[in-house]
């Protein structure tokens, strides 16, 4: 009913696409090696935020990056895809991507900075970025909701 089709096949590691979905931005980001190893080099315990925010996972499940990252099937590399609302926990702004400190996110309106796992580091916000249901249909296409 609310679920909605993305064809990733086009999107380039260190990209993102953004899509709208349920009247909010959704992120959804190929990411590199670089990006991928610098989200798992962060002891989880030091986090603002120490969840996942994944509502594809235990509510519990502490930040770590395999526990933010959409599996792909067959994909040797199962961190490389990562998807987010596009959507600030502090007042709701759209951050932008590839900004801030921390390599991941900025949000511009009160300077929170998020990491290459859409974790929060440093600002306002109170909480990664969430981590809305998804899943791979095949190889090149995201199901959100
Ligand atoms: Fe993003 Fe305030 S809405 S920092």
């Amino acid at each position: 009913l609310s679920s909605i089709r993305v064809d990733v096949g086009g999107v380039q590691p260190g990209t993102q696409l953004t899509v709208m979905w349920l009247g909010k931005p959704v992120f959804i980001r190929r990411r590199t090696e670089e990006e991928i190893t610098e989200a798992n080099e962060v002891d989880v315990n030091s986090l603002p935020d120490p969840l996942a925010r994944n509502a594809n996972i235990d509510d519990t499940a502490p930040a770590t990056d395999p526990n933010r990252a959409l599996v792909q099937p067959g994909d040797a590399n199962t961190e490389e895809w990562l998807v987010m609302m596009g959507v600030c926990t502090h007042l709701g702004c759209v951050p932008l991507g590839s900004a801030g400190d921390f390599g991941g996110w900025f949000c511009p309106c009160h300077g929170s900075h998020y990491d290459t796992a859409g974790r929060i580091r440093r600002g306002p916000a109170p909480e990664n970025l969430p981590v809305p249901i998804a899943e791979f249909a095949d190889e090149s296409t995201i199901v959100l909701g």
